[in-house]
């Protein structure tokens, strides 16, 4: 990488440089106006008299008082063709934050509690994830989340009806309330998904104690913890993640609307990164959290005084530590560098 460049610029080469997401859940992605279309045209009644009314419902106190919310948008999911347009919607939104790969979370569990199959689900997220490099110039690729609120028996029960779908699923992932619900609990699920050749990721650390990190890390097995941000408190695992590379998958703007951190100030973003975790930026769940990934990139550049070496860093590790093949990871390193060599150059 070039040397620094003029912070004056800085704004504009958050935006423009190639980024990879990679801590997203698709029904996070439905904004109130969609939510709105779709219960319309499936019949489903909300507890909204507007659009304005749900979106002035999202103010959280916590993880659970959000998902409470989040649960309500999902209800309006009927047809693979809302998976679908669900799903082209971010990537599209996405594109234009120069977002160039992303990995989409699925919560399928939720959508077989509302009576749709993991077909109708995976099918509409993946024909979408397949016309991206056609339709959006840009690649994505699915990682199935087990709700960890509900039991083993069911996260294997999810785990075989997604069999049949192997081929359109790179990861699994474990998500939601995390308080109470221990990675422990998913030992042996997460042992068969290894067998079976998944990537393996898991939320951990978002509010629970480092404990869940050494969890994730030692029970699960897992490649990459999404969140990650308790582990400060711990310096023994601090040492661990550096020394191990073991990436975590930040979301700056949802700590703050979960109320983890009191304010962007506060994160610590920064200095984890500048003791050396490989640390990513993500939006999360952008509908309900004020900003999809660029909206999180600025914010808090500004609030941390962070430069554009912290920059590069961020949209390099998003490609490195995608599930991206060698080469294709190579193509988008190289367009990140290039983006940086152009601003770095004179005018
Ligand atoms: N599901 C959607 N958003 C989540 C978050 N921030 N933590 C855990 N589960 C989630
Ligand atoms: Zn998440």
């Amino acid at each position: 990488m070039t040397g620094v460049i003029d912070s004056s610029r800085l704004p504009e080469l958050l935006r423009a440089m190639p980024k990879a997401e990679l801590h997203m859940h698709i029904e996070g992605s439905l904004e109130p106006e969609l939510i709105f279309e779709m219960a319309r045209r499936n019949a489903v009644s909300l507890n909204y008299p507007t659009v304005e009314a749900l979106r002035d419902a999202y103010v959280f106190d916590d993880l659970q008082n959000f998902l409470d919310i989040y649960h309500v948008g999902t209800k309006v999911l009927k047809t693979e063709q809302d998976f679908y347009e669900m799903t082209g919607a971010y990537l599209a939104r996405a594109r234009t934050d120069n977002v160039l790969h992303a990995e989409i979370f699925i919560d399928t569990q939720t959508h077989i509690n509302h009576g749709q199959s993991a077909e109708t689900v995976i099918n509409g997220l993946y024909r979408a994830c397949s016309e991206a490099p056609t339709r959006y110039g840009m690649t994505a690729s699915l990682i199935l989340c087990f709700l960890r609120n509900l039991s083993e028996r069911e996260a294997f029960e999810c785990l075989e009806q997604a069999l049949p779908l192997r081929d359109k699923i790179v990861g699994i992932g474990l998500a939601s309330g995390e308080i109470g619900n221990p990675p422990e609990k998913f030992t042996r699920v997460f042992a068969r998904a290894r067998e079976l050749g998944f990537r393996l990721v898991a939320h951990a650390g978002e509010e629970a104690p480092p404990a869940y990190i050494w969890g994730a890390l030692d029970a699960l097995k897992v490649e990459r913890i999404d969140h990650g941000v308790q582990a400060t408190q711990d310096s023994a695992l601090m040492q661990r993640l550096v020394r191990d590379r073991v990436p975590l998958t930040v979301c700056p703007l949802s700590n703050i609307k979960l109320k983890v951190f009191p304010s962007l100030a506060r994160h610590n973003l920064r200095q984890m990164l500048d003791a050396g975790i490989v640390a990513t930026i993500n939006s999360d769940d952008p509908a309900y959290f004020g900003g999809y990934i660029n909206e999180n990139f600025s914010q808090t550049f500004a609030a941390l005084a962070m430069d554009s070496r912290h920059a590069y860093q961020l949209a390099r590790n998003s490609f490195e530590v995608s599930f991206l093949d060698a080469g294709t990871k190579r193509r988008y390193v190289d367009q990140l560098d290039a983006v940086f060599e152009q601003f770095a150059a004179p005018n």
